[in-house]
């Protein structure tokens, strides 16, 4: 794979291509939160107008950290899986308590947070802080097996840190923030689980499953 070429092709495709997202508007490292965790387990589309009565309704961290419990989780109410939003209660009254209210930009303190993940971890530190992390989510996970035919069991726990090195070696320097987010944004709109679009796929031509056609049998995950 031509590294520099296959950045070149995924960030241009993403500038040109890009959805218009709420969480997308600036680079808040609090709202980049919040939308990573409202995304882990709900779509895009579910999670665009709670993402706007949340921020609207708690705007800073010191907004949310000084909220009632209660009141954070009824603005969640719908969304599921609450102990997202219980965590990222406890988080965001830590980074105001410990941090001052601004959220860590390394690794190693973000991820000391309750509820931040490596997942979310890299998110933040990418997108908020331009920090070249990894952001290794299942649709990233499809997106670089078929491109660089990885065949690891993507259900393994193991297997993430294969796709995180696999990210290090790929990632732009120069626009981290970017880079995971066309990653995302492929997964998304380009390269689906059953019927990937690869004729309309920017990076085709770096795409190892493809030349191969194989991108129907991967990534490799077994059941549960
Ligand atoms: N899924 C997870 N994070 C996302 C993001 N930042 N944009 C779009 N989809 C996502």
């Amino acid at each position: 794979i031509d590294i520099k070429q296959f950045r070149e092709d995924l960030l241009n495709w993403f500038m040109a291509e890009q959805r218009n997202l709420p969480w997308r508007q600036d680079q808040d490292p609090y709202k980049v939160w919040v939308s990573e965790i409202m995304l882990q387990q709900t779509k895009v589309d579910t999670v665009i107008p709670y993402f706007n009565r949340f921020i609207d309704q708690f705007p800073s961290i010191e907004a949310l950290s000084e909220a009632e419990e209660e009141k954070v989780l009824k603005a969640w109410e719908g969304l599921g899986y609450y102990s997202r939003a219980r965590n990222l209660h406890s988080a965001v009254k830590e980074v105001k308590e410990k941090y001052g209210g601004v959220v860590p930009n390394t690794p190693e303190e973000i991820s000391t947070l309750r509820g931040v993940g490596p997942y979310t971890a890299g998110a933040i530190l990418s997108i908020a802080y331009g920090v070249p992390e990894p952001a290794v989510d299942g649709n990233v996970m499809r997106v670089l097996s078929r491109i660089l035919s990885i065949w690891d069991d993507i259900a393994k726990p193991k297997t993430r840190k294969i796709f995180e090195e696999a990210v290090r070696t790929l990632i732009s320097h120069d626009n981290p923030s970017y880079f995971n987010q066309a990653l995302m944004e492929l997964g998304a709109l380009i390269c689906t689980p059953t019927s990937p679009s690869c004729l309309l796929c920017p990076v085709r031509d770096h795409c190892q499953a493809f030349h191969e056609g194989t991108q129907t049998d991967l990534p490799v995950k077994t059941k549960t």
